[in-house]
């Protein structure tokens, strides 16, 4: 029978869909408490209290702001602003344009470089050089150009000068530099034909890393340095070191992990001048090391260093070292935070050295000269009237010279990263300390992803909380930076179209004592009326807060749950809404006090992450439902119905179309759903239609069955499509206009339930094979999925009112080739349905049976379900139309 043909399409197309999951996704399994979900999810534009920059600039870039320094500087393609840290959206901008000439321009095209993008002059350092300047440089159309700017008049001070040797000619290359007294380190690989080099551009002599016998630097991609003070206070006379992060092919082969490239630290000494006649115009003090993040019992290995945050502590000992790591495979998104303590870096660079022996690096176990090579000079060592690097004897600087790599990876703090994100690519992050009212002091982290997007996370005890992830950018963009200012209580972030200025926290955003507490965000607790900032409250000892758990101190409080009344006819569908808005929470519903199951298809209800459905009402349905959101294993009431459902309800106003069209017919016997579904639910009550109708019906049945066949073909074919091509949702509405063979009547007939379930299948097909953008994939999940089960005819109104579906996260999706999970928690659903976060999962693996994931199964379950409700909806509001 056709109607066999269609579900045996249909479970064909979900086996697809499997298939391209497994074959698409990640090859492993993942560890899931890492992974933490954002509490909370704020699309911008639900963003408050935020302040943008725009201008007719692009790539914004750089950020530098001081302590007393009420400006923000930002240097962005061709142009370098002064903005008010305050309110950068201030109308007191200054501008410096600085763009290379049309004549630069041109031959920096000649060259064959890409004129859209690498002919231009992107600044790409921007730092304070003394009291009254700035300093600057800028790629300038692939001829690099430094030059000074008079702080106070905001221009340029002076004609550029040469920036071959301290600046990138790309606007991608990876760079750090450092202004120290006026000094400037710079690392990067300046040009392709260059090797990358850390170097000390002045005072004289420059000094660089070595390149013969033994590279110093293999491909490395630098992504940070920092200057520690070791010399602060030290008793030893201590020599300041500046800090190296970076990515570089890895030199050394070991048997536990085979990795072309490695995160690494290196460090050079403030004070070095270089050797004497070895090591002349080299660093004498420049050794690296391995950093390491990754969770070896899941073989995962985090080896991109993507971006560094230096945290200082209260003495230069206690500084820690956030990184921002990445996996090798580039079409892989992933993220691991791993932060690393100055004293394990520093014991690395005091333990045994590597050595290369036939190109085989391994472990150094011969004599070390004295002084240790690639120290500081420090009071020990003038003492033994060593007090300048050009002192060191030849052979300790002959031992530097061959042996920079040192054996012993500095391994992160908590031994493992802090956090693991699948699907989330982070670019850059700033990190804050906050005390708590328990007097702990709290990291705040802030990281940026390269979509737009913001995560701010508090660490307890060594575990991420996500307190919110925040929409930055309604377009997709990468954060290029970040920056924290805890005098402006404010953070910026730029991005290739702006900067946007936003506060270290947003406690009213938290409307309920217990939301105020869930969120464990140290900045905010709950002062008995509302949820303030604990920094702007002058009595803290009536606030609660409750960072650990996230549970305690709401017990008292009183919280009135919405009320609201529905009255409905027998055999209607009613959605009952009830929007959580914490990500974490699940919803519970009860009837008259008694928990309502929802996740048995047997019982009638239904419990999706939106609402309660109650299908086919009966009239013993009625009674009082409430909501209630569970976290942290406390339940709290959200919104109370009293539902009444009666049989001679007065027939509905004829604006309310949702509602008729949601009334169904008893499904007939022989229907394919009938025989396949497990579904016994409760009999509807029987209609009484005259033998005319019930011709029509029938007649319109095979209609509409006929139609669904062929919108199931569209699907398959554009299933193929879309695992070819890899083209979303619009296309294959096209697609289906255009293959559709049936007459012109009939496509127009039915049009609107093509549509439907073209769009809920391809969004699985996005989802798990192609990867949708966050927005592309939300308005497909609102169109797709969850709308259409919904009656709420009465329950809603107004539409358009629905909050926007929270964004899902981008388009990676982890699935283990079996496409099962050992503990019944798929790692794709979550990454496709988000908001169907716990239980709707639950709802959606109500029928497991042994041998079908929950990825495949559910779906075909849901799918037969929405086609069956199609065939009901179709058939009562134009019986006639659809009649052939
Ligand atoms: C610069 O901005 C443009 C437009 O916003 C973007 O397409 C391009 O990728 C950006 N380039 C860099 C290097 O950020
Ligand atoms: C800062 O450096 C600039 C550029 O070298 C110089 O012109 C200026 O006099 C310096 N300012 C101070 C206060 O030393
Ligand atoms: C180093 O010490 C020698 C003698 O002990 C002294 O003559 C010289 O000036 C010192 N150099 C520096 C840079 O302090
Ligand atoms: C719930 O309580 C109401 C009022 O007491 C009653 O009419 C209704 O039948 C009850 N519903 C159920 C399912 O017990």
């Amino acid at each position: 029978m056709e109607s066999e043909r269609a579900l045996s399409m249909a479970s064909m197309l979900l086996l697809l869909s499997c298939l391209c999951a497994a074959v698409v996704g990640f090859p492993f399994r993942t560890p899931p408490d890492l992974d933490v979900t954002p509490r909370v999810t704020v699309l911008s534009s639900g963003l408050r209290r935020c302040k943008r920059f725009q201008s007719s600039a692009v790539n914004y870039s750089t950020l530098l702001l001081e302590a007393d320094s009420e400006r923000l500087y930002v240097g962005a393609r061709g142009a370098v602003f002064a903005l008010s840290a305050s309110d950068i959206s201030a109308s007191s901008a200054l501008t410096i344009e600085w763009e290379a000439s049309i004549e630069q321009k041109r031959e920096c095209k000649v060259k064959g470089k890409d004129d859209k993008t690498e002919c231009f002059n992107h600044i790409r350092l921007l730092q304070r050089f003394n009291s009254s300047h700035l300093y600057m440089c800028g790629t300038h159309a692939f001829t690099p150009l430094c030059a000074y700017i008079d702080e106070k008049k905001f221009v340029m001070s002076s004609q550029p000068e040469e920036g071959k040797d301290r600046c990138p000619y790309r606007s991608t290359t990876g760079y750090t530099a450092l202004i120290i007294d006026q000094q400037l380190y710079t690392a990067s690989q300046y040009e392709f034909w260059n090797f990358p080099d850390i170097r000390r551009n002045s005072p004289a002599p420059t000094l660089k890393t070595e390149d013969a016998p033994t590279r110093w630097l293999n491909e490395a991609d630098f992504v940070g340095s920092a200057l520690v003070r070791e010399g602060l206070g030290s008793s030893a006379g201590n020599d300041d070191t500046i800090y190296f992060f970076f990515t570089e092919k890895s030199q050394e082969q070991s048997t536990t992990y085979s990795h072309s490239r490695v995160a690494r630290v290196a460090r050079v000494c403030k004070g070095d001048r270089g050797g004497h006649l070895t090591l002349q115009k080299r660093w004498t003090s420049f050794l690296k090391s391995r950093l390491t993040c990754s969770l070896p019992e899941y073989d995962f290995h985090f080896n991109m260093l993507r971006s560094v945050f230096v945290m200082p502590g209260l003495t230069p000992r206690d500084t820690l070292f956030y990184g921002i790591f990445g996996l090798e495979w580039k079409n892989v998104k992933a993220s691991a935070v791993c932060r690393f303590s100055l004293p394990e870096v520093q014991e690395a660079f005091q333990g045994p050295y590597m050595e290369s022996q036939d190109s085989d690096w391994r472990e150094y176990v011969g004599k070390i000269p004295n002084p240790r090579p690639g120290t500081c000079i420090t009071d020990a060592l003038r003492a033994k009237g060593i007090n300048i690097s050009t002192s060191l004897p030849d052979d300790v600087l002959d031992f530097v010279r061959r042996h920079p790599l040192m054996s012993k990876q500095v391994q992160p703090v908590d031994r493992r990263p802090l956090l693991f994100k699948r699907t989330t690519n982070y670019t850059h992050m700033a990190v804050n300390t906050v005390q708590g009212l328990d007097e702990q002091m709290y990291h705040v982290l802030y990281m940026g992803t390269d979509e737009g997007w913001l995560h701010k996370a508090v660490d307890i005890k060594g575990q991420l909380h996500i307190i919110e992830e925040i929409q930055l950018f309604k377009e997709p963009q990468p954060v290029n930076n970040l920056l924290l200012s805890t005098k402006q209580m404010s953070l910026y972030a730029s991005s290739p179209s702006g900067v946007v200025q936003l506060p270290l926290s947003n406690c009213p955003r938290y409307t309920s004592c217990y939301d105020c507490i869930f969120a464990r965000d140290p900045n905010c607790a709950w002062d008995g009326a509302e949820c303030v900032d604990v920094m702007t409250e002058a009595n803290r000892s009536t606030l609660i807060q409750d960072i650990q758990y996230g549970r305690m101190g709401c017990e008292k409080t009183q919280y009135n749950a919405v009320h609201r009344s529905r009255s409905v006819r027998v055999g209607d569908d009613i959605l009952l809404q009830c929007e959580l808005s914490s990500n974490l929470a699940t919803p519970l519903w009860t009837l008259n006090g008694t928990e309502v199951q929802g996740y048995d298809l047997n019982s009638g209800f239904r419990i999706g992450t939106d609402g309660l459905l109650i299908i086919e009402a009966q009239q013993d349905q009625s009674g009082l439902y409430t909501c209630h959101a569970v976290e942290n294993n406390i339940k709290v009431a959200v919104v109370t119905y009293n539902v009444t459902i009666s049989i001679d309800l007065p027939p509905p106003p004829p604006v309310e179309t949702t509602h008729s069209i949601l009334t169904m017919l008893p499904a007939p016997t022989e229907g394919p759903s009938s025989e396949n579904s497990s579904s016994e639910g409760p009999q509807p009550p029987l209609l009484l239609l005259s033998p005319r109708n019930m011709e029509a019906i029938y007649l319109s049945l095979i209609t509409v069955l006929g139609t669904l066949c062929v919108v199931l073909a569209v699907v398959l074919v554009y299933v193929g499509f879309c695992l070819r091509v890899g083209r979303r949702g619009k296309y294959s509405l096209r697609a289906a206009a255009a293959v559709h063979p049936s007459s012109k009547r009939s496509r127009k007939q039915h049009r609107n339930s093509a549509h439907m379930e073209v769009k809920t299948i391809s969004s699985h097909c996005n989802g798990f094979c192609n990867g949708v953008s966050k927005r592309q994939n939300a308005s497909i999940q609102d169109e797709g999925f969850l709308h259409i089960v919904p009656g709420e005819g009465h329950a809603s109104p107004n539409k358009d009112a629905l909050p926007p579906a929270p964004p899902l996260p981008p388009a990676l999706h982890f699935s283990s080739p079996e496409c099962d999970f050992p503990n019944g928690l798929s790692a794709t659903l979550p990454s496709v349905l988000r908001r169907m976060n716990g239980n709707s999962y639950v709802l959606l693996r109500q029928s497991d049976s042994e041998n079908t994931s929950p990825l495949c199964y559910p779906f075909a379950e849901e799918l037969n379900k929405i086609l069956e409700k199609r065939k009901h909806t179709l058939l009562l509001p134009r019986p006639d139309e659809s009649s052939v």
